[in-house]
């Protein structure tokens, strides 16, 4: 799929998916994506005071657990090319009591101003981005100087029988999760793809040097989700 191909194909998976998306995630992940974020969060120090932006904020399930660990101090701002999935997460009560602003908007042309972000997460979308290396340029262009990107993506297990096995679960009990959910399969045998297809972990880390970032690299519950604190320098 081109570049050009794959936004407007993303668009309509996400806008297709967007009611079973929460649920999806819970199952798909056996219960550990909430997890997932949360140790990003804190690995990522999101903390009372900040301005932190969530890129690809979906239905903004990551931008409200950053709100919760500000305590009501500090701003979070969730922006995502999808409407229907950004008005999932403007519905979440707790997103409204948060005062978190949703904005529609582009994760490789930000409408953002240079150097304005503490913190900057994105969640299980980096391999949705049409160019990558745009999207992270972005997201780095928008943090302050000594600011982190906090990115947690599917990961990819090192150990090749966990790899293989992950791998299997995905083209089989997830899709089949995914076609309970929303009577479709398509959708989820492109999820399982682009997990397969995605970046080493080894190669986002390079991809992140190469915008002048210092990286960490985390594998979470043995690899199955891999999570990067870059910081900005
Ligand atoms: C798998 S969902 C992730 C949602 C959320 N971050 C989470 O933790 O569950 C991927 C999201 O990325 C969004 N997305 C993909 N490409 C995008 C782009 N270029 N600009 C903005 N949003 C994009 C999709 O619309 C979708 O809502």
């Amino acid at each position: 799929m081109t570049p050009e191909e794959k936004r407007p194909f993303v668009q309509r998976l996400f806008t297709r998916i967007a009611p079973r998306y929460d649920w999806f995630n819970r199952l798909a992940s056996c219960g550990l994506d909430q997890g997932w974020r949360r140790r990003a969060l804190i690995r990522g120090e999101i903390q009372p005071g900040q301005r932190v932006l969530d890129v690809c904020a979906g239905t903004g399930d990551l931008a409200i657990l950053c709100a919760r660990r500000q305590r009501g101090q500090g701003t979070v701002i969730g922006v995502d090319m999808n409407r229907d999935m950004l008005m999932r997460a403007a519905q979440k009560q707790q997103a409204r009591r948060m005062g978190i602003a949703w904005f529609q908007g582009d994760a490789e042309a930000l409408p953002f101003a240079t150097d304005s972000f503490d913190r900057v997460v994105i969640g299980f979308s980096t391999r949705n981005l049409s160019d990558v290396t745009k999207g992270l340029r972005e997201m780095v262009r928008v943090l302050k100087p000594h600011g982190r990107l906090v990115i947690l993506e599917t990961g990819r297990p090192s150990n090749p029988v966990l790899r293989f096995g992950y791998q299997a679960f995905l083209f089989t009990v997830v899709r089949g999760i995914g076609f309970a959910l929303t009577g479709e399969c398509w959708p989820f045998t492109y999820l399982a793809r682009s997990v397969q297809q995605f970046l080493t972990p080894q190669q986002v880390v390079e991809r992140l040097q190469s915008i002048k970032t210092q990286v960490e690299y985390i594998p979470l519950s043995c690899g199955l989700a891999s999570l990067y604190v870059a910081t900005k320098s």
